[in-house]
């Protein structure tokens, strides 16, 4: 069994999404075994996403993130982490298959409805630092 962090983003809960995200994650067979409600501030938020610091779009998704709460989910099942990138769909709007979260409830290319770990590696760093290390 693998494990995964799904971030539902301040969009999808500002627009009352977050029961119909768990909805496809579970219809899916992922067992739900952690979940909170947060809100990310410029320190964790730089912590989170620090492959992506300096880059063009980092300032404005660093404002996004902490514009509202997120949902985060530690989640489990076989392949978790290809499977919740699949069912997640492209950073890039015009790649989202139909269907997918992000082609349901993504607005654009940073107001995407979700994150998912890419790797094993960042799944535990990821999950580390929203369930071990975040005070809320
Ligand atoms: P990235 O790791 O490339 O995508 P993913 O979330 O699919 O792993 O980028 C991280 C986040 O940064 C992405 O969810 C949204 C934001 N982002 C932008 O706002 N603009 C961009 O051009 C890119 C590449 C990402
Ligand atoms: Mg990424």
């Amino acid at each position: 069994m693998q494990q995964t962090l799904l971030l539902i983003k301040p969009n999808a809960v500002r627009g009352g999404h977050i029961g119909d995200i768990i909805s496809i994650i579970e219809r899916d067979g992922f067992k739900v075994k952690k979940m909170k409600l947060l809100r990310f501030d410029e320190n964790l938020a730089a912590e989170f996403y620090r492959e992506h610091i300096g880059k063009s779009f980092y300032d404005k998704l660093v404002a996004f993130m902490c514009s509202g709460d997120s949902v985060a989910l530690h989640l489990e099942k076989e392949d978790a982490i290809a499977r919740l990138r699949e069912l997640m769909g492209d950073v890039e709007p015009e790649k989202r298959k139909p269907g997918t979260i992000r082609a349901l409830y993504g607005e654009d290319k940073t107001e995407n409805g979700v994150h998912g770990s890419d790797s094993v590696e960042s799944a535990v760093r990821e999950l580390n630092i929203i369930f071990n290390r975040t005070r809320i």
